[in-house]
């Protein structure tokens, strides 16, 4: 079997839900149901036996060890993390503790199991680590993408907290030899993704028919990525990547967060009309947000020419499939928009819904 962290989040609950679909291997997933954890993105398997939920902390070393030596993964697909930026600036300690302190108790916890097995168990056992392209920092428009040369750059807590987690996952390959891989990919989206981030906010705003928050002069460019695209890429590298290696992960599809917000009103004004008048005219300028990226940009190549993997949804395609996923699905939504997504909105965005009081 496999271990998945955070697979009750966006992409860890995608994975679980694209590795029952293709292989017969069993799936055990460790998730500490922070508010960006739901039950609810892993409902369809629920009832799959060859699914088991742990709830628990990456930081709970005991508990770690204890699942490590009961059963005894294969691989550790590590998605568990803090990750959303503005989080991060308003509260950088929340990302200390569980993607720099959660991945080392992690790591420690699989060395140790690991350096327990024997030779041959310990040469195919893999440490996917999932990390992103915000570690590479901000490319001017017109440079080139991000390939797995380009030296780190963090510039938000987040991405730093992620740059730190990656470094520490290279040296356990480096130092001990535990069979690590690093993926880094750019911006996800699709179905079960929280709508705190740019696209189910916009859709879960526009429905609500409230503004739509654009950061700064919305010019920031973004390479989106459709989740199942993602998922198809971690099984490749699981299966074929080189021990020790690192692979970049893009949609081939940049955007500026204008278009963004224009191709989903577009989609929107088509699949469910506002009654008074185009989903566009809700859009917003708000104030930027702090220290902000001005453009990420994947260069997919080595993943193409190693591992054979491309993209297979275009962005039209891959935003036509998430509009429609939320608009299918209300009570889904209804149910992640209650509590303290309510609090997080009104924090910062206002009680307006339109003034983003950058970090402060
Ligand atoms: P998410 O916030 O939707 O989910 C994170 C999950 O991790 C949640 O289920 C949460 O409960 C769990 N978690 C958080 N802290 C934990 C802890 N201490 N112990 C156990 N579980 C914990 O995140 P996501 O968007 O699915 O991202 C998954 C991974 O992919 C992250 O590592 C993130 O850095 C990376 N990533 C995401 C994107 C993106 O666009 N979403 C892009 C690049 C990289
Ligand atoms: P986000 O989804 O938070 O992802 P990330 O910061 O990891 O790239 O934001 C995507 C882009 O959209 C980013 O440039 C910030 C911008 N943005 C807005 O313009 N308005 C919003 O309300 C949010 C949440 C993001």
């Amino acid at each position: 079997m496999i271990l998945v962290t955070g697979g009750a989040g966006f992409i860890g609950s995608n994975f679980v839900h694209h590795w029952l679909g293709w292989t017969d291997e069993a799936v055990i997933v460790l998730d500490a149901l922070t508010y960006a954890g739901n039950l609810e993105n892993l409902a369809q398997v629920a009832s799959d036996p060859r699914l088991t939920f742990v709830h628990g902390d990456l930081n709970d070393r005991a508990l770690l060890d204890r699942m490590m030596a009961r059963h005894r993964p294969r691989a550790v697909i590590h998605f568990a993390a803090e990750s959303h930026v503005d989080r991060s600036i308003r509260g950088p300690e929340a990302f200390l503790r569980a993607n720099v302190m959660g991945t080392f108790s992690l790591l420690e916890a699989v060395r140790t199991d690991w350096n327990g097995r024997a030779a041959e168990e310990r040469s195919r056992f893999r440490f996917l680590h999932i990390s992103t392209d915000e570690v590479y920092g901000s490319l001017e428009p017109g440079s080139p993408a991000f390939t797995e040369d380009s030296p780190f750059a963090p510039n938000s807590p987040y991405a730093a907290s992620k740059a730190a987690s990656d470094h520490w996952v290279r040296a356990y390959g480096r130092t001990y030899g535990l069979p690590v891989l690093v993926s880094h990919c750019s911006n996800n989206y699709g179905r079960y993704q929280f709508p705190e981030k740019l696209i189910p906010l916009v859709i879960h705003h526009a429905l609500e028919g409230s503004p739509l928050p654009l950061y700064g002069d919305g010019a920031q460019i973004r390479d989106w990525l459709h989740v199942e695209d993602h998922c198809r890429a971690l099984v490749r590298i699981l299966e074929a990547g080189r021990v020790g290696e690192t692979y970049n992960i893009g949609g081939l599809s940049e955007r500026t967060n204008r278009e963004v917000m224009e191709t989903l009103c577009r989609t929107l004004d088509r699949l469910k009309p506002h009654p008074h008048g185009a989903h566009a005219e809700a859009i917003v300028t708000v104030p930027d947000r702090p220290g902000h990226d001005r453009r990420y940009a994947i260069d997919a190549g080595k993943i193409r020419r190693e591992l054979g993997w491309e993209p297979e949804e275009t962005f039209e395609t891959g935003i036509e499939k998430t509009v429609r996923w939320y608009l299918d699905h209300p009570d889904w939504v209804a149910h992640v928009v209650s509590g303290t997504y309510r609090d997080w909105i009104r924090l910062h965005y206002g009680p307006a819904g339109a003034a983003a009081p950058a970090g402060s």
